[in-house]
């Protein structure tokens, strides 16, 4: 496969293509007022607490003032608590992040968020990519992948971040990292270096944050017009 076809996701025959072309899944930009809530909701399943750097978890954990402890020790690394306070609190005073949301009828199912990299660089990040459990292996993780992409590699004029490359990183060794691994290899994405403790994240068993080593992983972006105008996030509403 040639890197274009990489990057436009392959032949027709892509099962994800043809899911997404059934038109069952939405990918527009999150409408923090609306949605802040239901991201929180899906940033709160089990499943994902320990994938998410920094996501500070409200309900299946310990309470608050652990996390109040922790941020006080760490006033140089930035947590979301997730509730839905404190999750339009922090983008809405990070405007350099935008949050996604992939909604199958009318339910937000998956959120992901598109950070503009710092001044001078030209790649973007991609983080807190979640989908619903229900709602797993049905190409969501891979419109939101492909919509964040369309985003940052879209001109200024149309709206976009005009990046040329998303990063990413999947925190190693917890259940289901290889999972996430696999998404982003789907459609791309390369490792180019493990990290070791580089990120916390918390962990379910202990209860508390801690240090875990990560994958980073990248693509390099090249799309047709035609893929952007397919994939471009819709407005929030
Ligand atoms: C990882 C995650 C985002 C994937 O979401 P998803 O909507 O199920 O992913 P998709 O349906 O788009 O999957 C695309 C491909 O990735 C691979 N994949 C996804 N989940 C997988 C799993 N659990 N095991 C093996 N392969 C998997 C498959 O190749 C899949 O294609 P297929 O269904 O045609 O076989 C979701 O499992 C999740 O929210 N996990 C917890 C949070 C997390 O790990 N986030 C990533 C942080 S970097």
């Amino acid at each position: 496969m040639t890197q274009i076809e990489a990057v436009k996701g392959g032949s027709d025959g892509d099962p994800h293509r043809e899911r997404l072309a059934a038109g069952n899944v939405e990918v527009r930009f999150a409408n923090l007022e609306r949605d802040a809530a239901e991201m929180a909701r899906l940033f709160d399943q089990p499943s994902v607490i320990e994938h998410l750097a920094a996501v500070a978890p409200s309900i299946t954990t310990r309470p608050d003032r652990d996390i109040e402890r922790y941020a006080r020790r760490h006033p140089e690394f930035k947590i979301v608590r997730a509730t839905a306070e404190a999750i339009r609190e922090y983008y809405e005073s990070n405007p350099s992040s935008t949050a996604l949301v992939a909604i199958i009828d009318d339910r937000v199912v998956g959120t992901a968020t598109i950070e503009k990299a710092g001044f001078g660089t030209t790649w973007a990040g991609l983080s807190r990519l979640v989908v619903e459990d229900e709602y797993r292996r049905r190409g969501v993780a891979t419109a939101l992948i492909r919509s964040g992409e369309a985003f940052a590699f879209a001109s200024v004029e149309d709206g976009g971040l005009k990046a040329d490359a998303i990063q990413a990183g999947v925190i190693k060794d917890v259940e289901g990292s290889s999972g996430a691994l696999a998404a982003f290899s789907k459609v791309g994405y390369r490792v180019f270096g493990e990290r070791p403790g580089n990120t916390r994240s918390w962990d379910n068993e202990r209860q508390e944050f801690v240090r875990r080593d990560t994958f980073n992983i990248y693509k390099e972006l090249d799309q047709r017009r035609s893929a952007l105008k397919e994939y471009f996030p819709k407005e929030a509403y």
